[in-house]
């Protein structure tokens, strides 16, 4: 963990949008009042989403202090789920499973593949910002080995020419959203 100014936190309402706070809110409506750490985690994603896709110091000390549960519960949950990210990380995260079914059937090849279609090692992002690799514990999709998620949507029984796809796709998203934002400030 890095040194953080404790003395200096943010009120997670300035940090984030209503609606943001509101879904917050919401999940915190879903546990009896006195347990403040179960919607840790529902935090956690909200913030993330409203924060390029990544969590700071700071907007973890400011969830602790919304949730009124200490900095560390909140740091702990942050670094065992690997859906948190604590640093930059790109606008498609490819997060491939190398949990034992997965290694198995060939997660090996899959990130190897990965690597070299991207130019890039595990734990990295592309030049432009758009991928990052990273390995992951069993997803609940065994049957599916070797299986990857990319920014929620799984796909499984993966292939070389499958992951060729899924990039492909991700691709002429990427250049369709080009395309419309170009028509919008036309
Ligand atoms: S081992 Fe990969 S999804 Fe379970």
């Amino acid at each position: 963990m890095t040194d953080f100014n404790y003395d200096q936190t943010l009120h997670l309402k300035q940090l984030l949008p209503k609606d943001a706070i509101d879904e917050i809110d919401h999940w915190m409506t879903k546990y009896p009042p006195e347990r403040h750490r179960p919607p840790i985690i529902a935090a956690l994603k909200v913030v993330q989403e409203h924060h390029k896709n990544y969590l700071t110091e700071e907007l973890m000390q400011a969830v602790a202090e919304y949730l009124d549960v200490p900095h560390v519960a909140v740091y702990e949950v942050a670094t065992f789920y690997t859906m948190f990210h604590l640093n930059p990380v790109g606008k498609y995260v490819i997060s491939v499973c190398n949990n034992i079914s997965c290694s198995l059937r060939g997660a090996n090849q899959v990130i190897e593949h990965l690597q070299s279609r991207l130019n890039i090692k595990l734990g990295e992002t592309t030049d432009d910002g758009l991928y990052t690799i990273k390995t992951v514990e069993c997803m609940a999709a065994c049957g599916g080995a070797p299986m990857l998620e990319v920014n929620k949507q799984y796909h499984e029984n993966l292939t070389e020419e499958k992951i060729d796809q899924i990039l492909s796709d991700i691709a002429a998203m990427e250049l369709s959203n080009t395309h419309s934002e170009t028509e919008v400030e036309e």
